[in-house]
């Protein structure tokens, strides 16, 4: 059962449950960029991302990566196991395309032989500056072991999804993930999602995910609900 309010972050709410152990997630229709100095509704868009992260998650799983989701709440809510987050933003890498091509000299479209994993400091008050192991162990944000299992899973993650999507006819040049402790365990948190990866259509180089609304490039619901229905065709029958 649903019961009060936890926390509610740019795009989506946590809310409590009857059972401590447990939360519902709810995606919403508002959507933030640059710090939150952008903002917007988007139809549907809470009812696209949940699903499609509903489905990328139980993939994984299939696949043995531990995740927070139980099951759905509703269309747009799913109910997860209550995890202690843990502050940093996994940013995994494929092919060079926002802020690394501002940040340094490669040029957006570059394929890296290697997936590039790196580490933000998860906190809207210090504006997410980048991290490493050392930071994060200094700042108790995490211990050294934490981050090389979160290393590991990233990049396991990112081989499972670049081939997942592929066969979908899309492109991952990058895409973030958050994890979260639950009794000594390490799970897969937050969500997987056009909010939260860049999604390029593989014929046209199109995107397909929120750099559209960064960059005023098209039709956003027309592209999340794209990608839903590459990934969760099932819903639109
Ligand atoms: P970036 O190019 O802005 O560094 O973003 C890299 C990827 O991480 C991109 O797929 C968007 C995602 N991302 C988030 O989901 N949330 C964030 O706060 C940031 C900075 C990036
Ligand atoms: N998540 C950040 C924000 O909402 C940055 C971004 O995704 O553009 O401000």
């Amino acid at each position: 059962m649903k019961m009060e309010q936890l926390y509610s972050g740019k795009a989506k709410t946590i809310y409590k449950t009857d059972d401590p152990t447990k939360f519902i997630s709810q995606f919403r229709d508002s959507l933030t960029a640059f710090d939150g100095k952008k903002k917007s509704e988007v139809a549907n868009k809470g009812y696209c991302n949940a699903q499609i992260t509903k489905k990328i998650y139980e993939m994984l799983e299939e696949k043995d990566i531990k995740t927070h989701l139980i099951e759905m709440a509703s269309d747009t809510e799913m109910l997860v196991h209550a995890v202690e987050i843990i502050k940093i933003e996994v940013i995994v890498r494929n092919i060079a395309a926002g802020s690394i091509t501002r940040k340094y000299p490669v040029a957006e479209g570059t394929i890296f032989e290697n997936p590039i994993i790196a580490f933000d400091y998860k906190s809207d008050e210090y504006g997410d500056p980048m991290l490493n192991e050392d930071i994060a162990v200094a700042l108790g944000i995490s211990t050294y072991a934490e981050i090389e299992q979160i290393r590991n899973i990233a990049l396991k993650i990112n081989r499972i999804l670049v081939e997942y999507l592929d066969e979908k006819g899309i492109l991952l040049p990058d895409f973030k993930l958050e994890f979260g402790r639950k009794d000594g365990e390490i799970l897969l948190a937050d969500e997987i999602s056009c909010d939260t990866c860049r999604f390029w259509d593989k014929g046209t180089g199109e995107s397909l995910d929120k750099d559209i609304f960064r960059f005023d490039k098209g039709d956003i619901s027309k592209a999340y609900e794209e990608v839903a229905r590459r990934i969760v065709p099932d819903i639109f029958d």
